[in-house]
C-alpha cells in the first residue's frame, strides 16, 4: 500500500517535472511548444461528468461553521448530482495532506480545502492543479502555492473591523465614558484568516488606543502575542485567567476582543470565575450557544457569516466547471505569495441583542434560539 502510493507520488512528480521543464527536457519557461500539464483551468473548460466525484477537506469540526460545512456540502453536492468525499483533518496537517492525496487517487474533479495551515498544502495542491483538478479554497486562503484557482470566502478583514466596532459599540452603550480597559485576543496562527481579523479590528481599534479612549492593561497588542494556538478555548481560557490574575486585581475590565465564538464564551467565563462584571466581548459565527448568550445579555455581539451561503457558492462555482465554464469571475483577488488568486467575497453581518431577529429572519434554526 505504502509502496504504491510513493511510487504514484513519484510518478506524478515526475509528471511535473516534465511539465515543468518541457518534455524533451530542455528548461523552457515559455508557454508555446510544451505539451503541458492540463491545467486545473483547461479542465473546468473542458467540463467533467455530471457525476463526478468532488472532493472536499475541512481542517476540522471544533465549531459549528465547520461542522455545519460538513453536513452541508454532503447534502448540497449530492443534490447537484456529484458523488462528495467530505472529511475533516482533526486540525493535523500531515492528514490533511493525506486525504487530499487520496481525493486525487480517487479521480476528484475539484478538490474544495479549508486548510488547516494556510501555507503547508504547496505540494499536494500543485500536484492535484498538474493532473486537471480544479482547486478551491474554502473560508480559508491557500497560501504560497500555484495549485489554486480561486477562493470562496467572508471578507476576513471586513470580519476584523466588524468586531473592533462591535465592541466600541458595546463599551458605549453599556460600559460609561471611558476610558475603558481592554484586552485583544486572535485566532489560531496557521490559519490566514486570523491575522486578517486581527488587522482589521486594529484598523477600528488602534486609533482610539492612541488617543487614550481604549487601554489595553496588559500591554499585549501584537498579533503574535494576543493569538490563541489552533483556535483552542481552552488556551484562551488559560491567558484570560492569567491576563485577569496579573493585571486586573481591584481593577475592572470593561471588554475584550474575542475572534470568535468559542473563545468569546472561554473569555466571559473567565471573568466570571474571576469575579468580574461581565466584560463587552466580540464573537464571530453565530453558533447556537452564543445566540442564545447574545440574547440573554451575556456576550455582546457576534458576526454571522451563514455556512449554507458559503457552500452554495462553492457548489455554484463547481457547477460551472462541470459545464465547462471555468471559473466565475471573482470579486477579488489577493496574492498568495505565488500568484494573485481570485476571491469570491461574501458580506459578513455584525449581529447584537437589538438586530437578532433581523439577521436570523431566514434562518429557522437561530430564530427558535431568540427567546
Ligand atoms: C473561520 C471561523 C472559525 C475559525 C475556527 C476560521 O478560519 O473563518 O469561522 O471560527 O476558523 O474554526
Amino acid at each position: 500500500m505504502k509502496k504504491k502510493k510513493s511510487l504514484s507520488l513519484f510518478l506524478v512528480a515526475s509528471f511535473i517535472m516534465a511539465a515543468l521543464t518541457g518534455c524533451g527536457g530542455t528548461a523552457s519557461n515559455t508557454s508555446s511548444a510544451a505539451p503541458a500539464a492540463p491545467s486545473a483551468a483547461a479542465s473546468g473548460e473542458k467540463g467533467f461528468a455530471a457525476d463526478a466525484t468532488i472532493g472536499v477537506a475541512l481542517p476540522w469540526l471544533g465549531t459549528q461553521n465547520w461542522a455545519e460545512a460538513d453536513k452541508m456540502f454532503k447534502e448540497q453536492l449530492e443534490a447537484a448530482g456529484f458523488k462528495a468525499i467530505v472529511q475533516h483533518a482533526d486540525n493535523k496537517v500531515p492528514q490533511q495532506q493525506q486525504q487530499i492525496e487520496s481525493m486525487i487517487q480517487n479521480g476528484a474533479k475539484v478538490i474544495v480545502v479549508g486548510p488547516v495551515d494556510g501555507s503547508q498544502l504547496g505540494a499536494v495542491l500543485e500536484e492535484a492543479s498538474a493532473a486537471g483538478i480544479s482547486v478551491i479554497g474554502y473560508d480559508r486562503l491557500l497560501e504560497n502555492t500555484t495549485g489554486v484557482d480561486g477562493v470562496v470566502q467572508f471578507g476576513s478583514i471586513k470580519t476584523g473591523e466588524l468586531q473592533g466596532q462591535a465592541l466600541l459599540d458595546g463599551l458605549a452603550a453599556q460600559k460609561g465614558k471611558g476610558p475603558y480597559n481592554i484586552e485583544l485576543f486572535g485566532g489560531g496562527p496557521a490559519d490566514p484568516n486570523a491575522p486578517n481579523f486581527f488587522k482589521g479590528a486594529m484598523k477600528v481599534l488602534q486609533p482610539k488606543i492612541d488617543d487614550g479612549t481604549l487601554v489595553v492593561v496588559s500591554g499585549q497588542k501584537d498579533f503574535t502575542q494576543c493569538a490563541t494556538m489552533d483556535w483552542d478555548n481552552s488556551k484562551a481560557q488559560a491567558r484570560m485567567d492569567s491576563l485577569l490574575s496579573g493585571f486586573y486585581s481591584g481593577k475592572e475590565i470593561h471588554g475584550v476582543l474575542s475572534p470568535n465564538d468559542g473563545i468569546a464564551r472561554a473569555i466571559i467565563t473567565a471573568s466570571e470565575q474571576a469575579g468580574q462584571k461581565i466584560p463587552v466581548v466580540s464573537g464571530l459565527d453565530a453558533e447556537n450557544e452564543s445566540v442564545q448568550w447574545i440574547w440573554s445579555g451575556k456576550q455582546y455581539s457576534t458576526v454571522a457569516k451563514p455556512t449554507d451561503v458559503l457552500v452554495g457558492k462553492t457548489v455554484e462555482i463547481i457547477k460551472g466547471l462541470q459545464a465547462g465554464k471555468g471559473m466565475l469571475a471573482p470579486d477579488t483577488t489577493v496574492n498568495n505569495g505565488k500568484k494573485d488568486v481570485g476571491v469570491y467575497e461574501l458580506a459578513p453581518v455584525v449581529v447584537t441583542k437589538e438586530n437578532a431577529k433581523e439577521a436570523f429572519a431566514n434562518d429557522a434554526g437561530r430564530m427558535a434560539l431568540l427567546k
